[in-house]
């Protein structure tokens, strides 16, 4: 398995992750336009539980789900015209021009260094005239407005050396674009939108969202900093989304091409 930041195999991560979307919002915003013909052929690129593919399964005439880690295969999710394919993102076991629509959500910036290499691939899969798509969060995790002082050192030192470990991208949202046209998929589509508006005060449900996303990084967060430092932001995360006068922010950017 490749490097990860958050914690693969924990049950508590599939449904963190199958919570944070709401499948039938994603695919009429962000896939519609591309799924209009029931006999599309789609593939999903770090598909993670699955809830998004098995939106679009219910509109295309088959669709398949490639994730590196198999317990993320779930048999009532996995059904009919929707199927699993454990693989790593790198090297994508189908021929080159099969799929109409390719597309992966929050992949990327867990594995920059195989972003480009993974572009490519579904670049090759992707049919000529079909469309790849990509969303990706831009400033992850290193927004904030009234943090204490010595809480955002930690993060973003922190954040500095995930970078370096090549276990995280912040930024790769704006960093789409680009692989886009290296790859000769000129003029890429942009959609920039607010993604995380942590302002005032929050909901109780996001609180809970989000101290299970640092729950699920812990273990990997304390290999880096150790555990005392990783509780500390752990806690101090917590509260500063409590503090009325404080924000935390992130864009999210969808970036799609046509393959000529
Ligand atoms: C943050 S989750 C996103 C899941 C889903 N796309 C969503 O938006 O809810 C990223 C997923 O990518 C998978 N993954 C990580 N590295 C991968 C790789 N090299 N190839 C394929 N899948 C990978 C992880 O196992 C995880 O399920």
């Amino acid at each position: 398995m490749s490097k990860y930041l958050l914690n693969q195999n924990s049950a508590a991560e599939n449904i963190r992750l199958a919570k944070k979307v709401d499948p039938i919002v994603f695919v009429d915003r962000y896939l519609a336009p591309y799924i209009d013909d029931q006999s599309s052929f789609v593939l999903d690129i770090g598909c993670g539980p699955g809830v998004i593919g098995a939106e679009v399964a219910k509109r295309v005439n088959e669709v398949i789900g490639v994730d590196i880690n198999e317990a993320r295969y779930n048999a009532n999710i996995f059904k009919d015209d929707y199927h699993f394919v454990c693989s790593n993102s790198k090297e994508l076991p189908f021929k080159d021009n099969t799929f109409d629509l390719v597309y992966s959500r929050f992949l990327f910036q867990h594995i920059p260094a195989l972003a480009k290499q993974t572009l490519k691939e579904m670049h090759r899969v992707c049919k000529q005239g079909g469309v790849i798509l990509v969303q990706e969060i831009d400033q992850n995790m290193i927004k904030h407005h009234n943090m204490e002082k010595k809480l955002e050192n930690l993060i973003l030192s922190t954040v500095d050396q995930l970078i370096k470990l090549e276990l995280f991208e912040p930024n790769m949202g704006s960093k789409l674009a680009p692989m886009f046209s290296e790859l000769g998929l000129e003029n890429p589509n942009i959609r920039q939108e607010i993604y995380h508006n942590f302002f005032g005060q929050v909901s109780s449900e996001i609180i809970a969202r989000e101290l299970k996303k640092v729950e699920n990084s812990f273990v990997n967060i304390a290999k880096i900093v150790g555990e005392e430092k990783a509780n500390y932001w752990k806690k101090g995360y917590i509260e500063h989304l409590k503090n009325p006068n404080s924000s935390t922010w992130s864009h999210l950017y969808t970036v799609s091409g046509r393959k000529q």
